[in-house]
């Protein structure tokens, strides 16, 4: 097999949450569906996700949507049940959702924190572990969890400067978070076939206020935010057998950042 060959992913079943989200979301699913894998997007707005699926097929791709709720255990449990029954067993599992209520130090309250553990941190496990039952059985598996700069380095409050932007210290939290855990998996059941990785990208462009945006570029070693182009590579690679011996890594897609 050649090494483009590895990069293929005919057969394979891939489940992205959140995976019809306008920024990374949405750029994960064409990825994998670019790559030949099957895709569901799962997340909560299934009118939007319905639509973009069916333009996906429209265009020759194999995409899906089915609805879940990651602060739900049993949205999650159903989501196995109904992709199980309709597509097979799981191959890839990206966990990309992502809650949160916003809001700075100041507004930030242990109330948002627990919504936030809610979602971010007992739903990332539940997903891990629905998920996986399928991958141990099999012997195959590979888990791409989405963590973010944030997951490795604080925010620079320099960035926000002429701005209302504000930085939420949960999202630090729990993208740190991720990344241990997601090396826990991959130390727990790698001798089992399942792989466990982190991608952790830098700031997407979604015009935001300017004076952020020159900060940001300002500071990157690459001078650019990210755009939806620039996750794909990654995000095929650790799905795929060309990172065949790949687990535990946290991929930065940071243009940098984090090499300062
Ligand atoms: N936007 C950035 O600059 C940036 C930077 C680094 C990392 N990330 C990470 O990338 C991932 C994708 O975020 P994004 O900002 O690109 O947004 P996105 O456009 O991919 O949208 C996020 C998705 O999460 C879904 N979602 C929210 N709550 C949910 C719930 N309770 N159950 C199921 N789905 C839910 C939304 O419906 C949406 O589809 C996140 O993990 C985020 O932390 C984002």
């Amino acid at each position: 097999m050649g090494i483009l060959d590895k990069f293929n992913l005919d057969g394979r079943i891939a489940l992205v949450s959140g995976g019809a989200g306008p920024l990374f979301g949405s750029s994960i699913t064409a990825a994998l569906a670019e790559a030949g894998a099957t895709v569901i997007m799962a997340s909560r707005n299934t009118e939007r996700n319905q639509a973009l699926a069916a333009d996906m097929r429209a265009a020759g791709q194999q995409v899906h949507a089915e609805p879940l709720d990651i602060t739900d255990t049993a949205s999650i449990d159903a989501l196995r049940h109904t992709v199980e029954e309709r597509y097979g067993v799981v191959d890839i599992l990206v966990n990309s959702a992502v809650v949160g209520r916003g809001g700075g130090f100041e507004e930030q309250t242990p109330e948002t924190w627990a919504w936030s553990a809610q979602g971010n941190m007992v739903g990332l496990f539940a997903m891990c572990k629905t998920f996986m039952t399928g991958m141990l059985t099999r012997q195959r598996g590979s888990i791409i969890n989405i963590s973010s700069i944030y997951g490795v380095v604080a925010n620079d409050p320099t960035l926000y400067l002429g701005t209302d932007m504000k930085q939420p210290p949960d999202y630090t939290f729990v993208k740190a978070g991720m990344i241990n855990f997601t090396r826990y998996l991959a130390n727990y059941h790698g001798k089992q076939g399942v792989r466990a990785n982190c991608i952790c990208p830098g700031g997407y462009y979604a015009d935001q206020p300017r004076p952020f945006v020159e900060q940001y570029e300002q500071r990157c070693p690459i001078g650019r935010m990210l755009d939806d182009e620039d996750i794909k590579g990654a995000v095929v690679f650790l799905a795929s057998d060309a990172s065949a011996y790949v687990t535990g890594a946290c991929l930065m897609v940071d243009g940098g950042w984090t090499a300062l």
